[in-house]
């Protein structure tokens, strides 16, 4: 929803926001980022977030998460009685401070009011880093800048680190390079993957990570969004294709894939556009076509 969404060009309204999410919760997906609590100014198509959030309250076991840059975006899941909440920056200066406004370690440092308190507040907090295999500004990221990032990150409190290749640059030579070094400082259930499918080469860096121990990926029902502070970032890996992938190699989801595909029907109409996503395109059974 929230990287999905914070990208289109249309603004959804409320009704069709909580009609994806009800769509997704049916699919079987357990953990559904539902929006953001950034500025408004910055992010408009999820300026909706504290109705979003009031109106979207999830079954038992499953848990909404929202995106949230600052001590105010903090104060507005704690309102919106969101139980976890992400944190983000960059591998990279230039897009930290094209994304939001500060340098790395401004971000970090503001970083101090919000993962604490939120912890104290009884929410659970997971952390992004951006632009880990390339940035649109910079080029090439050294990636001991990503793997720094993350074990701060994790010393600070949150649970869990998912490493962004925000404009989907990576490949799986340079995925398995990047994993070597943060695995050896980090254990695999730390570490989650977020592969933006730019150049069509996500889900190769998806299976490079399972194979290497990680176990939780990033994806958007039929391959909508990308990062609107990133030149080119084109939509993550569609959770379709995924849970596709996934189901043909025998491993577990608790994700009912036809379902989501309808749900993906219900992206597709609720954002007025098609979306690129493989399987939402071909369809689950099309091998019988
Ligand atoms: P700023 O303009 O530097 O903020 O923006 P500020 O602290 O100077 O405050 C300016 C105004 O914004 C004030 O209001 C604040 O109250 C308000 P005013 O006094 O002018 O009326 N403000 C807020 N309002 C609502 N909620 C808030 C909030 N914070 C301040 N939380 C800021 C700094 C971080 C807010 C801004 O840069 C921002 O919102 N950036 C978000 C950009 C964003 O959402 N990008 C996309 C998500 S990241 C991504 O896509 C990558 C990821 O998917 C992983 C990957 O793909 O690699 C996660
Ligand atoms: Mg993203």
């Amino acid at each position: 929803m929230r990287d999905g969404l914070q990208n289109e060009r249309a603004t959804v309204p409320l009704r069709g926001k909580l009609r994806l999410i009800d769509a997704l919760v049916r699919a079987g997906l357990r953990r559904i980022e539902i929006t953001s609590f950034v500025s408004p100014k910055w992010i408009p198509q999820l300026a909706d977030a504290d109705e979003v959030a009031k109106h979207a309250r999830p079954p038992e076991g499953v848990t909404f998460s929202a995106l949230c840059p600052n001590a105010r975006g903090l104060a507005r899941a704690r309102a919106a009685r969101i139980s976890e909440i992400a944190v983000f920056v960059s591998a990279s200066e230039t897009h930290n401070k094209k994304n939001v406004n500060k340098t790395v370690t401004e971000t970090l440092a503001a970083f101090e009011d919000t993962i604490a308190p939120a912890r104290e507040a009884g929410m659970r907090v997971r952390g992004y880093v951006s632009t880990v295999w390339g940035c649109p500004y910079e080029g090439e990221v050294d990636p001991k800048k990503a793997v720094a990032i993350a074990s701060r990150l994790l010393a600070m409190g949150c649970y869990q680190v998912s490493l962004g290749d925000t404009i989907g640059v990576g490949t799986p030579r340079h995925t398995e390079r990047i994993l070597e070094l943060v695995l050896a400082d980090v254990p695999p259930e730390q570490i989650a993957m977020h592969m933006h499918d730019t150049r069509g080469v996500a889900l190769a860096n998806v299976l490079v990570g399972l194979e290497m121990g990680v176990r939780d990926f990033d994806a958007s029902v039929g391959g909508m969004g990308g990062c609107p502070y990133a030149p080119g970032a084109a939509g993550n890996l569609a959770t379709e294709d995924l849970v596709y992938m996934l189901r043909g190699m025998g491993v577990e989801t608790g994700v009912d894939l036809e379902r989501l595909w309808e749900a993906g029907k219900v992206a597709e109409s609720i954002v007025g556009r098609a979306l690129p996503g493989k399987v939402h395109q071909a369809g689950v059974q099309s091998l019988r076509a």
